[in-house]
């Protein structure tokens, strides 16, 4: 029979590892997990257990060795490059530490660019998002001249402009002072609720772990 409610993310027995002039690294060992419609989870573990690894397979930017990812209804491993290219356009949007705003482009020209690419320019939702995350009177700037906590509001309506059915994020807000960090945080976990996405969150922190519906943790390559 068919699950009349998919998964939006499901990673089973995922492995990955790195050969490095050291050896092989084995840094995913068989990882399993879901994310349901609009779940909100927090990915944690040491540095170097392998978070931006797995965020890395989600994203489509990379290769899993084994296992098997099934985004939104695609099997990564079955996607040739166009694929990717189009899967990552549609199906998932990414908030990194780097901000990574078209430096060419100004604050209203970028938070539009990806929504018109991802086919889900929606006006109305661009200004409420510019409202809510208080962006308004930065739209005719340029990346440069904005503080870093202005460009990461800017780099999260980037992403929320083209509502994706699944935000990756990876310590979004580890560039960023923690009373910065903290308020551009917590309007992107409101905001991807308002937006029904789905939320995979990289923190090295158990306080903002908490804030969300669950916490995956991942030690010696296995979720724990
Ligand atoms: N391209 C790569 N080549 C070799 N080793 C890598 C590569 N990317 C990551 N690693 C190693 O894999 C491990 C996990 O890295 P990463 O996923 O970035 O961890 P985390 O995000 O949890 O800190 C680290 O030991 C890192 O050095
Ligand atoms: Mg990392």
């Amino acid at each position: 029979m068919i699950d009349p409610r998919p998964m939006l993310l499901s990673i089973r027995n995922v492995k990955k590892s790195y050969t490095t002039a050291e050896g092989r690294l084995e840094i995913l060992r068989g990882i399993d997990f879901d994310l349901d419609a609009g779940e909100s989870v927090a990915l944690t573990g040491e540095s170097g257990s392998g978070k931006s690894t797995l965020l890395h397979l989600a994203a489509g930017l990379d290769h899993a060795d084994g296992g098997e990812i099934v985004s939104s209804g695609h099997a990564l491993a079955d996607l040739d490059d166009k694929g990717r290219a189009e899967y990552r356009r549609t199906s998932v949007g990414l908030v990194f530490q780097q901000f990574n705003l078209i430096p060419s482009l100004d604050v209203g020209a970028n938070i539009s660019f990806h929504a018109k690419l991802a086919g889900r320019y929606d006006p109305r939702w661009e200004q409420e998002l510019v409202t809510l995350l208080g962006i308004k009177m930065l739209l005719s700037r340029y990346p440069e001249q904005l503080s870093g906590g202005q460009q990461q509001r800017v780099a999260i309506g980037r992403t929320l402009a083209a509502k994706p059915p699944l935000v990756l994020a990876d310590e979004p807000t580890g560039n960023l002072d923690e009373a910065t960090g903290d308020a551009v945080l917590a309007l992107m976990l409101s905001l991807t609720k308002s937006a029904g996405a789905a939320l995979l969150l990289v923190t090295h922190s158990s306080r903002l772990a908490a804030a969300l519906d669950r916490r995956v943790h991942l030690r010696g390559g296995k979720v724990v």
